[in-house]
C-alpha cells in the first residue's frame, strides 16, 4: 500500500468542486485532514453547506468541514451563480446537511494543522479563490517551509480568461491573495484553463458516470451534466471543462500532465488585466521560477481515472 498523502482541500462548491472532493475521498492513498471553504462560486454561507453535502454524499460525516473567508482580502465578491446556479451546487437534489461545521475559524485550521503534522507532510489542494491560504500565510510565515506542496486550480495563459479576456475566475475574485501564494516560496503546482480546457466533459463521459450504477455516480452524472449547460452555451463546444478535479488527479496520477516551471506573476493593477497569470513561458525575463505551469493533460486517461475513482463508493 503506497504512504497516504495528507491533504487540506480548500473550496468554493462548485459542481467541479464536488467531483474533486468525491475523487478525493473515494481513495485510500489520500488523507483528507479537512476540507476549508472559501467564498466563491457562490457565498461562504454556500460553499461550507455544499461542502458538508458533498461529504455526506460520500457516506463521510466524519470529515471536518470549515468555514472561512468571506470576502477576498481587498477586492469585493465575485460569485458565478450563472455557471453553477443559486445553490452552487444545482443539478441533484441532495438532502441538507445533517454533520456539523466545525467552529474553528479554516485560516487557523490551516495554520494549526501545517504546525501539527510534520515538516513536508501537508499539501494544500486549492480550488477556489486563495483567500484562506493567503491569510494563513499573511497570519504565520513559518508554515510555509512545512507545506510539502500547493496544487491549485486557477490562471491561464495560453487560453484567454474565462470571466474577463484577460483572466481565470479563481485568480481574478481575488487576485491579492493569488500574488501572495504565488511568492510565497512553496511549491506551487498550477493546473491552469491551458489545462482544463482540454478535460471536456461529454455525453458519454457523463453516461459514464451515471452507469456506475451508485448514488456518487448518479449525483456526480447530474452535477456535470448542469455544470456543462453553461459552457456549451458560452464557448459553442461539446461540453465543459472539468477543472477542478484536475488538482486531485495530478496527486494521484501526476504522469496524466505535462508542464514547465516557469515565473509567473499576478496583475493586482490595472483593471483591465486585473487577475492575469503572467507566465512567462519562454524565459524572456530574469524572473525566477516559481510555479509548475501545467499545459497539458491526458482527458481520456483522467475521465477514466475519475469514473474508476467514483466507482468505488
Ligand atoms: O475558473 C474555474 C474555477 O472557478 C473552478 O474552480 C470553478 O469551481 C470556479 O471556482
Ligand atoms: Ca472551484
Amino acid at each position: 500500500m503506497p504512504r497516504t498523502r495528507k491533504i487540506i482541500i480548500d473550496t468554493d462548491p462548485g459542481q467541479d468542486d464536488a467531483v474533486a472532493i468525491l475523487t478525493a475521498l473515494a481513495s485510500d492513498t489520500l488523507d483528507v485532514l479537512g476540507i476549508t471553504a472559501v467564498a466563491g462560486n457562490v457565498p461562504l454561507a454556500l460553499t461550507e453547506r455544499n461542502s458538508r453535502m458533498i461529504c455526506e454524499l460520500a457516506g463521510r460525516a466524519d470529515i471536518r468541514v470549515f468555514a472561512g473567508c468571506d470576502r477576498p482580502l481587498r477586492r469585493q465578491l465575485v460569485t458565478a451563480e450563472e455557471v453553477h446556479g443559486r445553490t452552487g451546487l444545482d443539478g441533484p437534489d441532495l438532502p441538507p446537511p445533517g454533520m456539523p461545521l466545525q467552529s474553528q475559524h479554516a485560516v487557523d485550521f490551516i495554520i494549526d494543522t501545517i504546525r501539527g503534522e510534520a515538516e513536508g507532510e501537508v499539501t494544500i489542494c486549492a480550488l477556489g479563490p486563495l483567500t484562506n491560504l493567503a491569510a494563513a500565510i499573511e497570519r504565520d510565515r513559518t508554515i510555509l517551509s512545512r507545506i510539502r506542496e500547493i496544487v491549485l486550480m486557477g490562471g491561464a495563459y495560453f487560453e484567454a480568461g474565462n470571466v474577463t479576456p484577460a483572466a481565470e475566475f479563481n485568480i481574478y475574485v481575488d487576485p491579492h491573495a493569488a500574488a501572495i501564494v504565488f511568492a510565497c516560496g512553496a511549491p506551487v503546482t498550477v493546473m491552469p484553463l491551458d489545462v482544463t480546457h482540454k478535460a471536456l466533459t461529454s455525453p458519454e463521459r457523463i453516461e459514464a458516470f451515471r452507469s456506475i450504477g451508485n448514488p456518487v455516480g448518479d449525483a456526480v452524472a447530474k452535477l456535470t451534466a448542469f455544470f456543462e449547460r453553461f459552457d456549451v452555451e458560452k464557448y459553442g463546444i461539446g461540453g465543459a471543462p472539468l477543472h477542478d478535479p484536475c488538482v486531485i488527479a495530478y496527486l494521484l496520477q501526476p504522469e496524466l500532465f505535462s508542464g514547465r516551471s516557469v515565473n509567473v506573476e499576478i496583475e493586482t493593477s490595472s483593471e483591465l488585466t486585473m487577475g492575469m497569470t503572467v507566465a512567462d513561458w519562454w524565459r524572456v525575463t530574469d524572473r525566477k521560477p516559481n510555479a509548475m505551469f501545467m499545459n497539458d493533460i491526458d482527458d481520456t486517461g483522467y475521465f477514466s481515472l475519475l469514473t474508476r475513482k467514483l466507482a468505488l463508493f
